[in-house]
């Protein structure tokens, strides 16, 4: 049963009433199947789930896509409900506020600031982005109080940041990361793939041929870091790299020397569209 909701009001009535542990997926919606992984991990784990879709404004810089992000709530319900289908005695909850004014009144003051790993990387390129994520995530998880959210490894900096946040703040709420979903060409999923010109996506592809390959070339070994970051330099001569970097997977430190797991993050940038990747490796 798909159940949905347009105002804060409503959402803030229908959770008094849960007597259930809740699982929850946050989104900006215009779903696809890296999203509709999560709900399905969350509607496995739970009988209850809240889906959230809402584009927000404050993770957008002034010159970034807010106003052509992909608003498609029909589309998204039906997703939901295909997958919700697989699981006949779970409820799903979409939460998708009709204004942004129903997560933000006007003259709210509160900001979510992760600092150190707010500013790196991601946070570099898109400053106020992280705090915009926190804070949103923030506000949503005291609406729906839930007991799991769901992360895709896909954004891992943001699981970072919001893992980060929960620790800080003692919230009373597991984040669960969740495993990238990849076309079958290795382009992961996103909704921001559809800015794409044919020629752009056959272009694209070079960001996950490159992580697969510094993959293979390190091959579980911290000796061969040295000649991975080699390499990364050398594929750093291409322009359209807005990043490609090697750090520590636990805390983004771009010293490794003691590190079990390292992350290789990465932005490829074709036009005005950034598309994003990381890969995760473990190192003896
Ligand atoms: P959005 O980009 O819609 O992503 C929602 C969730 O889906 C995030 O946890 C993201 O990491 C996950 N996701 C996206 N593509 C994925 C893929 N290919 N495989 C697995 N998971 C994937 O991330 C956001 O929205 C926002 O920043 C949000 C957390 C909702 C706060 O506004």
């Amino acid at each position: 049963m798909v159940a949905l909701i347009r105002e804060t009001a409503e959402l803030c009535q229908r959770r008094s009433k849960e007597s259930h542990a809740i699982g929850f997926v946050p989104t900006m919606g215009n779903l696809h199947a890296g999203h509709a992984s999560l709900l399905e991990r969350a509607l496995a784990e739970h009988t209850v789930v809240y889906f959230s879709i809402f584009v927000n404004p404050k993770q957008f810089g002034p010159s970034e896509d807010y106003g052509r992000y992909p608003r498609t709530l029909e589309q998204d319900l039906s997703v939901i409900r295909d997958c919700a289908a697989r699981f006949p005695s779970s409820q799903v909850v979409v939460f998708a506020p009709t204004d942004p004014t129903e997560v933000f009144p006007p003259g709210d003051t509160q900001t979510i600031a992760v600092s150190g790993l707010s500013t790196i990387l991601e946070g570099k390129s898109r400053p106020g982005h992280f705090e915009g994520v926190a804070t949103v995530v923030y506000k949503l998880f005291n609406l729906v109080r839930p007991s799991t959210a769901y992360f895709g490894l896909k954004d891992y900096q943001q699981y970072l940041v919001i893992s980060q946040m929960v620790k800080d703040l003692c919230l009373p709420v597991k984040i669960q990361g969740m495993p990238i979903i990849r076309e079958t060409s290795g382009l992961a999923l996103s909704s921001r793939n559809q800015y794409l010109s044919p020629d752009q996506r056959a272009a694209s592809l070079v960001l996950s041929q490159t992580l697969r390959e510094l993959t293979d070339l390190i091959g579980g070994s911290r000796d061969r870091i040295s000649k991975a970051r080699l390499l990364i330099s050398d594929f750093l001569k291409d322009p359209n790299w807005n990043y490609l970097e090697l750090r520590d997977a636990q805390t983004l430190a771009e010293d490794v020397d003691r590190s079990t797991h390292i992350t290789i993050l990465a932005v490829y940038q074709l036009g005005s569209t950034r598309l994003l990747d990381n890969v995760q490796v473990e190192v003896s």
